[in-house]
């Protein structure tokens, strides 16, 4: 029912009246569960918050391989070190998939990695914090792609064809990050007091991060009523990072782990765990660039980026040539 007037504090939804038919056909398409392509009529507000949603994706799969790839060369064991190269393989592909998806809505790829370089788009500052010990990976397989599976999941139904698809196969593969994350927090919780004390030490640095991932509470979220609207957002924050603390709980106190959270407690009630209150100054000071590797990833990035430039180049020469040959 898109006639109806809702407020989000900052913006409104469109009202029928306020719309073209254009608009008002459009609207219809997606409250009917059509799927956008990229050649339909869209609005422009649809085009650029996808663009922007889209690409903050792609910019985090690709960001989030760098605290992993820190631990490649000191996995503890060949068998965990192949699995993480490949989980952050993974994760490289994701970043493709998802910029694919946002050219599709006529952006060019340099544009958006000139926005990552320059610091102007975000990427989810999950990334910019520091990856301690191998334990972290355990931690980040379970907690963050945990999240961002919890994330996910619903955008396989969002309303633009090739981010819905997109995100089915990330899904798919997060699944796998998830359990690889699991499995080491599980060694190393059944193993020495060390490594328990490791991997309870990983989980204490790591869940408050993981619960900030959601974004600001729905009091504060911005855009979330018209995005809902346009279904490219299913689920509130608050929604999604509730389920996020009940499916973890439980595999906590399997793990035999203590979540660092005092408020922590099962309300038979609403048939959930209630939590304490989130540090949200900490998420707004990572969110402007002052977590602890804000500046090392961005650095990291860039050179990575300008280190591949011969063979960019190369790619270019050869398509040229072959091009030239052809013409000829
Ligand atoms: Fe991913
Ligand atoms: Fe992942």
């Amino acid at each position: 029912m898109y006639a109806q007037m809702v407020e989000t504090g900052l913006k409104k939804v469109r009202t029928e009246e306020d719309m073209s038919l254009e608009e008002a056909a459009f609207q219809a398409r997606i409250d009917a569960g059509i799927k956008i392509e990229p050649k339909d009529w869209m609005p422009e507000a649809y085009r650029k918050t996808l663009i922007r949603q889209i690409s903050q994706h792609a910019h985090s799969e690709i960001v989030g391989q760098l605290p992993e790839g820190n631990w490649v060369t000191r996995a503890p064991t060949l068998q965990r070190k192949s699995v993480l190269l490949a989980k952050i393989q993974d994760e490289a592909g994701h970043g493709l998939y998802l910029y694919s998806a946002a050219e599709t809505l006529g952006v060019s790829r340099d544009e958006l990695l000139q926005a990552l370089h320059s610091g102007k788009a975000k990427y989810s500052s999950i990334f910019n914090y520091p990856t301690l010990s191998w334990a972290d990976m355990g931690a980040i397989g379970w907690l963050v792609d945990g999240s961002a599976i919890i994330n996910q999941i619903p955008l396989c139904r969002c309303s633009y064809g090739p981010y819905a698809r997109a995100m089915i196969r990330v899904c798919k593969e997060e699944s796998f990050h998830a359990r690889q994350g699991y499995d080491i927090m599980m060694a190393l919780a059944k193993g020495t007091p060390e490594q328990k004390a490791m991997a309870q030490d990983a989980l204490n640095r790591w869940w408050w991060p993981s619960l900030m991932m959601f974004g600001p509470s729905d009091a504060e979220s911005v855009n979330s009523a018209q995005s809902s609207a346009w279904r490219i957002k299913l689920f509130s924050n608050d929604e999604l990072r509730q389920r996020m603390v009940d499916q973890t709980v439980p595999q906590a106190e399997y793990l035999g782990l203590t979540i660092p959270d005092p408020d922590l407690k099962w309300n038979e009630e609403r048939g959930s765990y209630d939590f304490g209150e989130i540090d949200w100054s900490e998420f707004y000071n990572v969110l402007k660039g002052n977590g602890p590797c804000n500046r090392e990833r961005l650095r990291t990035r860039v050179k990575a980026y300008e280190d591949g430039e011969w063979f960019r180049d190369a790619l270019v020469a050869h398509a040229e040539k072959k091009a030239a040959k052809r013409a000829a």
